[in-house]
């Protein structure tokens, strides 16, 4: 297969759907890799990377939708992609196509086979090409947070660990999912003193069986979320309730309760946020202040760490886009089920029953492309 992996073209966006690894894995499995020319720059590899790696640079994104018999990409693609996509094609992408109509008509229009990042599953139960960047954002968040802490930052200027005599910083992380875990284990390693809390008790299980002594962990009310928060130097928001909006767990009339120059960091605000204040933020201007308290709520934080990020999701990508490229999507699929999830789109029929219900059009069972 031609697999093609043009440059991000959507604002901020550092991050490119192949790396150099993946590139010479693709090449040892008999497969070409385009490459558009300066595509790696963002996440700091270069053309020549590529090139020792096998790969091909191509000078245009045109010549790359022309050739390539697969895409892989980040982010959605942009109308402009779109008008390149072409029937047969596969796209291998984030799509998030329930609140898209625009993407969702285009890319039944152009006939491709799409399959979304976010909607493979694994059989544990998770969203394995999701992980990797609430990893990434989950581990940022204390970093961010430390940050924001800082006086010339409008912080209450307090060290996550503290010294010898002086208390460490104490952090709350409410979501003990992977963002919460994450956040939580690089706080603690900062040395400051972390409470996770969460809604599932099974969850507050495994936390403490892995975690032990290395942070606390609580049963998430408003009681116990209201009396923390109060005491908190630094608030991590890193709660999900999938398919809907996150709670907002912290009112602006609390606001007045925490300490002045305290912060909070909403990693939740992709969906909406967990704090009745927060609004989302950019890498380019990521804080704010609402009644003495410091708010980070950077929507997009993987991007921050453009790097890191892209090996990330290149290692959870590789063994789809290889599977996909060495059997075609539609044995693939029919192999794997979990790939099979990500199946969004095929030749005009959308083919995920969450999109369908979210903008009211028709849904064909995936499953039953892969038949016979
Ligand atoms: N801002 C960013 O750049 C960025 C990046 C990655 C993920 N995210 C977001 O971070 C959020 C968390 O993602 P995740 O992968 O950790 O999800 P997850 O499903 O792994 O974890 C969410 C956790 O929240 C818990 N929870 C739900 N309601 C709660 C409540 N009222 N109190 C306490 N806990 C509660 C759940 O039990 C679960 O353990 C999501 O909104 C995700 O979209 C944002």
């Amino acid at each position: 297969m031609k697999i093609g992996c043009p440059t991000e073209i959507k604002p901020q966006e550092f991050r490119v759907g192949m790396t150099p690894d993946a590139a010479r894995e693709a090449v040892n499995h008999g497969h070409s890799a385009l490459i558009q020319k300066g595509a790696g720059t963002g996440a700091g590899f270069s053309d020549e990377d590529y090139v020792a790696a096998g790969a091909t640079i191509i000078d245009t994104a045109e010549e790359i939708f022309a050739t390539a018999d697969m895409i892989v990409k980040v982010k959605e693609p942009q109308a402009v992609e779109r008008k390149m996509l072409r029937e047969g094609q596969l796209l291998f992408t984030y799509l998030h196509l329930a609140p898209d109509p625009d993407q969702t008509h285009d890319l039944l229009e152009s006939g491709c086979t799409a399959i979304a990042y976010e909607t493979v599953t694994d059989a544990r139960g998770g969203l394995p090409l999701l992980a990797p960047m609430s990893e990434v954002a989950g581990r940022l968040a204390p970093q961010v947070g430390a940050w924001t802490l800082q006086k010339a930052n409008g912080g209450r200027g307090v060290l996550m660990g503290g010294v010898p005599g002086v208390a460490p910083a104490k952090v709350v992380v409410i979501g003990g999912g992977v963002v919460g875990t994450h956040a939580a284990k690089i706080a603690a390693g900062m040395g400051a003193d972390v409470t996770i809390l969460d809604r599932s008790l099974t969850r507050l299980k495994y936390l403490d069986d892995v975690f032990g002594r290395e942070f606390k962990n609580q049963y998430s009310t408003a009681g116990a979320t209201a009396e923390l928060v109060r005491d908190a130097d630094m608030v991590i928001g890193a709660v999900l309730i999938p398919g809907a909006a996150a709670p907002k767990l912290i009112s602006r009339a609390q606001l007045s309760d925490m300490k002045p120059g305290a912060a909070l960091v909403d990693v939740a605000i992709d969906q909406g946020g967990c704090f009745e204040t927060s609004k989302a933020t950019t890498h380019a201007d990521p804080i704010y202040e609402v009644d003495g308290v410091m708010h980070y709520c950077v929507a997009n934080m993987p991007g921050a760490v453009a790097r890191t990020s892209t090996q990330a999701l290149g290692n959870a990508t590789l063994p789809f886009m290889l599977n996909l490229a060495n059997k075609g999507w539609k044995q693939a699929c029919a192999d794997d089920v979990h790939l099979l999830n990500g199946l969004n789109v095929h030749a005009g029929k959308l083919t995920y029953d969450a999109v369908g219900a979210a903008l009211g059009l028709d849904v064909v069972s995936a499953s039953s492309l892969v038949q016979g």
